[in-house]
């Protein structure tokens, strides 16, 4: 039997701000993707930095921080076929100005700290962020 694919993503504060959860949420159950999990939590500055522990010492880390801290984001674990590599690609590149139009960060956003989604970027970040985000979550 294959194993289980998963991967998170979660809705940065500027997709809550502007009304957004519901219809970006939608584009990845029509995709055939499946909830394992799903909630809004208030990020400390601690569980971001530690969330972001990868850019530290980028010369974006500091902002990437203040965009999240002390906020609410809402996290999600999907399952479905090649969930990390599907999810990237339907979510467009970093840069929301040169995402391609018909992806989440090509038709929503404008500014790169906030391109209103992330989502993991191998199994392996998939496996660090969960840890964090969903520590009850057993993979
Ligand atoms: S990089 O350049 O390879 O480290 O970029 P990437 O792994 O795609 O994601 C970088 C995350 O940092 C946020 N951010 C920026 N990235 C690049 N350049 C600038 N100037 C910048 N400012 C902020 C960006 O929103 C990415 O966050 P996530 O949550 O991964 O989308």
């Amino acid at each position: 039997m294959n194993e289980p694919q998963y991967t998170l993503i979660f809705l940065k504060p500027i997709a809550i701000q502007r009304g957004l959860v519901g219809e970006i949420l939608s584009r990845f159950e029509k995709k055939g993707f499946r909830f394992k999990a799903l909630k809004l939590i208030r990020m400390t500055r601690e569980k971001t930095e530690e969330l972001y522990s990868i850019h530290r010492g980028k010369h974006f880390f500091e902002d990437l921080v203040n965009s999240i801290a002390g906020k609410e984001i809402v996290a999600a674990i999907l399952e479905g076929r090649n969930a990390v590599e599907v999810v990237r690609r339907m979510i467009g590149s970093t840069d929301p100005t040169k995402a391609e139009p018909g992806t989440i960060r090509g038709d929503y956003g404008l500014d790169i700290t906030e391109n209103i989604i992330h989502a993991s970027d191998s199994w392996e970040s998939f496996i660090r962020e969960a840890k964090i985000l969903f520590p009850e979550f057993n993979i």
